[in-house]
């Protein structure tokens, strides 16, 4: 008896799939398909997938073709499914060519040729109305957004807008994308905006989405004055639209899991965060040059902020500002320290002196540690007072991470989440009065 094995997603069931298990089946006389988890496929970067994992098994069996289904929840599985179900032929579509070769040393891999015109990803997008989004500014993070919008369904990226018109015309060519040299034209052509100009822009921008009925996505820092934020929060829940500030760790799958962790009581009351966060910047970058919004706290201030904010709230009674400054004034490290009635925050960041990164979230019964980069968190552990009581924890954490805030916002936009728990306005708001401090402060 000939053993077939096959896997794949088999989302929103179509024809390709039907002729692929069909003519898997041919190959053998027992065929036995493998349909991947939402943990796993999650993993592996494919946030898109939306029929759940007993409809996809469900619609498999119903083809008649498969004798047995079982689940793939990681990788590696392949192989030791192969040894454990004594398989002959592992076999998949012509998309894969090349990349199951290394299963030839323990049975026959077979490319069946793919059906043309016709992928789970074309009828996913044809299903939703897919929401256009337009990108202000050209620079690093605008570079980083579209591939990682592409993991997001529901969402294109349709153009880009600069002033100057000669970068967004590379940036259009770049990415394939279109390029308007006009604001109007620009907000027409597109539902939602994501700002990533430069900071002392996001302000007009901002306000001028939201006139123009778009739902906004602002990179960090959103804006640098409390009364900013407060006013385009409350403008854009006017006109029922989302204003949503781009802090990358606040969405991340681990960050959600390790503030869940904090709250629990796992470490008893919390008391002291500490949160660190340098990245060594070249002399001559925009960082250490725009004499007004350069700096480290100005660029880093918003993921340290963040735990701070989660775990005590916006009423701290106390905020100060030790700097170590460039000659040009800026600072080349600063410690935030904020005083709470029951608590203690420190948010360190630095553009010219390295320190170790980490996040240290310190309570009565425990604490929380989480290494850098802990703003992209993946790994955690909880510590109480015999050293040998340690939990561990790992999340994951995929590409740049924009896709879990991209799809964050797009659950808001699509009414699927009504929770802005993750940053909250008033997180937001209390993030900018900080900035606002800071800069009266330091620069004047
Ligand atoms: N397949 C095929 N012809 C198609 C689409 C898929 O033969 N037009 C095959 C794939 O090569 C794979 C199996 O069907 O062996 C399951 O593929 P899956 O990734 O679930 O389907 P896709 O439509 O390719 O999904 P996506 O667009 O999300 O990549």
């Amino acid at each position: 008896m000939t053993r077939v094995i096959t896997y794949g997603t088999f989302d929103l069931f179509h024809e390709g799939h039907y002729r692929l298990l069909q003519r898997a089946k041919q190959l053998g006389d027992y065929l036995i398909v493998g349909v991947t988890t939402e943990g796993y496929d999650q993993n592996r970067g494919k946030l898109n997938v939306v029929d759940s994992l007993m409809t996809r098994i469900e619609n498999v069996r119903k083809t008649g073709f498969a004798d047995e289904i079982i689940i793939e929840e990681s990788p590696g599985q392949k192989f030791r499914d192969i040894k454990k179900y004594h398989i002959d032929i592992f076999t998949v579509g012509s998309d894969w060519v090349g990349h199951f070769d290394y299963l030839k040393d323990y049975c026959q891999v077979v490319y069946l040729e793919r059906t043309k015109n016709i992928s789970s990803t074309m009828l996913r997008s044809q299903k939703k109305h897919i929401q256009r989004i337009g990108i202000i500014g050209t620079g690093r993070i605008a570079n980083r957004f579209i591939p990682e919008a592409k993991l997001v369904s529901g969402v294109s990226v349709q153009g880009v807008y600069n002033p100057h018109t000669e970068s967004a015309l590379n940036f259009a060519e770049k990415w394939e994308i279109e390029a308007y040299r006009e604001l109007e034209d620009f907000y027409n052509a597109i539902d939602s905006v994501y700002v990533a100009s430069p900071h002392d822009t996001h302000y007009e921008y901002i306000k001028s989405a939201l006139m123009h009925g778009k739902h906004v996505l602002c990179e960090k820092p959103m804006v640098l004055q409390k009364e900013q934020a407060e006013e385009l929060f409350a403008y854009a829940k006017e006109r029922s639209l989302i204003l949503f500030e781009g802090v990358k760790t606040a969405y991340c799958p681990g960050f959600t899991q390790l503030l869940g962790i904090a709250c629990s009581g796992m470490i008893g009351s919390i008391r002291n965060v500490e949160a660190c966060f340098t990245k060594l910047e070249k002399k001559d970058g925009r960082e250490f040059t725009d004499l007004r919004y350069g700096g480290s706290f100005i660029e880093l201030g918003s993921y340290c902020m963040l735990p701070i904010i989660k775990m005590f709230g916006d009423e701290f009674t106390e905020v100060r500002f030790d700097t170590i400054d460039n000659d040009n004034g800026l600072d080349l490290f600063t410690k935030a320290s904020f005083k709470y009635p029951n608590g203690i925050g420190t948010a360190t960041c630095g553009l010219g002196v390295k320190s170790e990164g980490r996040l240290l979230i310190s309570g009565t019964k425990g604490y929380i540690v989480a290494e850098a980069p802990w703003w992209k968190t993946t790994y955690f552990e909880v510590h109480h007072e015999n050293p040998n009581d340690v939990e561990k924890y790992s999340d994951r954490f995929l590409g740049d991470g924009l896709r879990y805030e991209i799809s964050d916002f797009l659950s808001l936009i699509n009414g699927s989440s009504k929770s802005e728990f993750k940053l909250t306005r008033s997180e937001s708001i209390a993030m900018a009065g900080v900035l606002e401090k800071f800069i009266e402060e330091k620069r004047g």
